[in-house]
């Protein structure tokens, strides 16, 4: 089956998106993808949401047309699109990273690598940053296996 991997931002239309809200989105989230056969990461810093999503092209293409309906959130921009042959996000269905509740000392490496803006690290939208960021995340997320 051929798959895919497609990466996104968007803005929360929540200038903080509650953590129940938070919650509910992810384990519903985590839930489906696992059904479908989708990984991927979420991340948000401050309001802005970058996700990445890998799986079979149909259920990929078919969840972001979903996702980019959705009322909680507004400006999607697709930033890349490609066939793969190799996941990069397997470990998860679907994980979400918050910068803001990092430890201090990871705040400030990503602080250090990525434009920051109000004390808030900046989504960018050139692929080899965006890229950069998501790995870093999930490499905070497998040091941190427990939670
Ligand atoms: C930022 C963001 C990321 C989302 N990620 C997923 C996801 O990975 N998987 C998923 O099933 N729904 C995700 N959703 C929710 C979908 O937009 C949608 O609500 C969900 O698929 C249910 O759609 P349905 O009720 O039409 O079936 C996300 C929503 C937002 C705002």
């Amino acid at each position: 089956m051929e798959e895919c991997r497609l990466i996104y931002k968007s803005l929360s239309v929540d200038e903080i998106p509650s953590n129940e809200d938070l919650k509910s989105l992810t384990e519903t989230s985590a839930e489906r993808n696992k059904n479908l056969g989708i990984s991927g990461l979420l991340i948000l810093s401050g309001n802005q949401f970058l996700q990445v999503l890998e799986g079979p092209v149909g259920a990929v293409n078919e969840l972001f047309i979903k996702i980019s309906k959705d009322p909680r959130h507004h400006k999607i921009e697709l930033i890349n699109y490609e066939y793969i042959t190799q996941r990069h996000f397997e470990e998860w269905n679907m994980r979400l990273v918050d910068l803001w509740d990092l430890e201090g000392k990871t705040r400030t490496f990503l602080s250090r690598k990525y434009p920051v803006k109000d004390q808030v690290i900046q989504i960018h939208h050139q692929l080899h940053v965006v890229y950069s960021l998501l790995l870093d995340a999930k490499l905070f997320c497998i040091n941190k296996p427990w939670e």
